[in-house]
């Protein structure tokens, strides 16, 4: 009898998760608080952009092995292992991070498990600690039920791929070490840890087949994983950042920079792509989150350069706005700025703390009329920012633009061809934000070429 696996919070990491676990053979039921999402799920939509996952999704109610409900008590009864993949936003006044969802998912689940034996795993992204807090809780609310953490590594735009086919799978299980309890209830702990672990590699079966890596640690390592990873990514793309303001200042060239410096293995080319910085649900989010929880635990100082990463990130959407102000000769009144990409990276509508729309909106309250185009990110950046000008294509995007700005590298901008768009402009200026065209072709076609980091 295959595993009954519930997955609470269908976002963009619950739908991939609960369309991939119901392909690879699991009877899958995702649980949302959010009506709307889950018809749209139930009739096999997904409601936002992902590659790939609308297939598997519709695959997987098919089948009959995929179904959604808003139904706790249905979800409680069905399920042998729970998956918690509720959003952790960072809180509106502060850095920390908002674990309402998270209690509260906690807090409606637990008390139907009572009379039951079952495996709850926190994919979310939290603070460390959080995972303990949340077993005491359980272990008083509901004995039966066993907590492990398995943060989640996806990346928006691969996250199918990502979640059939992970570069690692981290478990945090308790720990039975506590110099507190008895002998005979560390036993207990290490059995029922035991078995959670078994669970996992039941559930991770054929990833770890295909060789996937399958690490067992502690909750807070778990924990830590996952941020560690991020902070390390974000200071990655803050350096190659920083370095383009150093050739900003020096006439040098950071693309050519970063190309040298990623043939060296200890450095490697991965995440060494200079340009408008990072955004999305996550990395901006869980920085910050790091930062607070590590001031909480009075180490804030080993995390105080992680500061100076979120400001670099910052300062190059000012440097952005500074170009294309140049551009348009000093000032945005009467400027026409047409923009190609809203979404926080390309093969997602996902705008959370996009760089390019904070661009195109700091760039419209300065006086200019802003028009952007994103191939799929312009109903969620209509509802955000209904001030800005909407086209439907690139070409009408750019249509009489004093200057031209690639913020988000879709494909379609990438391949773009320089002539026929500056048949429609005003003028021949380009921004090159994200480092993804060819400076030659559009020099060649007669376009003002500038880029973040290059002369
Ligand atoms: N998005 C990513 O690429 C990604 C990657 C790795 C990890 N994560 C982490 O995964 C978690 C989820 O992120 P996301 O981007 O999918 O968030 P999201 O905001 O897209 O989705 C959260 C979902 O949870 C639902 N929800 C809220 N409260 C609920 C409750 N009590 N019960 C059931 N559902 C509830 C919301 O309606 C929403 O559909 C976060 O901790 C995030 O940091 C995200």
């Amino acid at each position: 009898m295959p595993l009954r696996l519930t997955v609470l919070g269908t976002g963009y990491l619950g739908t991939a998760q609960a369309a991939c676990l119901a392909s690879l053979g699991f009877e899958v039921l995702g649980v949302d608080t959010d009506p709307g999402r889950i018809d749209a799920l139930n009739g096999g939509t997904v409601p936002f952009h992902e590659p790939d996952l609308q297939p598997l999704l519709r695959s997987g109610l098919r089948a009959g092995r995929l179904r959604f409900t808003t139904n706790y008590a249905r979800a409680a009864a069905f399920g042998d292992v729970h998956f918690i993949c509720v959003g952790t936003p960072q809180q509106r006044d502060s850095n920390r991070a908002d674990l309402s969802q998270l209690n509260g998912c906690v807090a409606t689940l637990a008390p139907l498990l009572a009379d039951r034996e079952c495996l709850v795993v926190g994919k979310c992204t939290v603070p460390v600690g959080t995972a303990g807090l949340l077993s005491e809780r359980l272990s008083l609310l509901a004995p039966g039920i066993e907590l492990a953490w398995c943060p989640e590594f996806l990346r928006e735009g691969h996250a199918v791929s990502d979640t059939l086919r992970p570069d690692r799978i981290v478990v945090g299980l308790q720990s039975s070490q506590s110099s507190q309890s008895s002998q005979s209830s560390r036993s207990s702990q290490s059995s029922r840890a035991g078995q959670a672990e078994a669970i996992l590699r039941e559930v991770h079966a054929e990833q770890i087949a295909a060789g996937a890596p399958f690490l067992v640690t502690d909750l807070a390592t778990a924990e830590l994983v996952k941020v560690a990873a991020n902070a390390f990514l974000a200071t990655k793309i803050s350096f190659i950042n920083a370095m383009a303001e150093v050739c900003e200042a020096a006439h040098g060239d950071v693309h050519l920079l970063a190309q040298a410096l990623g043939h060296d293995p200890r450095i490697g080319p991965a995440g060494l792509r200079p340009g408008l910085g990072f955004g999305g649900g996550c990395l901006p989010k869980d920085i910050r989150a790091f930062m607070a929880r590590a001031d909480e635990l009075g180490v804030d100082q080993a995390l105080s350069f992680l500061r100076e990463v979120d400001a670099i990130n910052m300062r190059r959407r000012a440097r952005m706005v500074d170009l294309a102000r140049e551009l348009v000769g000093g000032g945005f009144d009467g400027a026409k700025v047409g923009v190609l990409g809203v979404a926080f990276k390309p093969d997602s509508d996902d705008i959370r703390d996009s760089p390019a729309l904070d661009v195109a909106k700091t760039i419209h309250d300065l006086g200019a009329a802003v028009t952007v185009y994103d191939p799929v990110a312009m109903p969620q950046a209509r509802k955000a920012h209904p001030e800005l000008g909407y086209a439907e294509s690139a070409v009408d995007a750019v249509r009489d633009a004093d200057v031209v700005l690639l913020l988000t590298e879709w494909a379609e901008f990438r391949d773009a061809d320089p002539e026929r768009l500056g048949m429609v402009t005003a003028k021949r200026n380009i921004v090159d934000g994200r480092n993804a065209l060819d400076p030659a072709r559009w020099r060649a076609a007669s376009w003002h070429y500038r880029a973040l980091g290059r002369p």
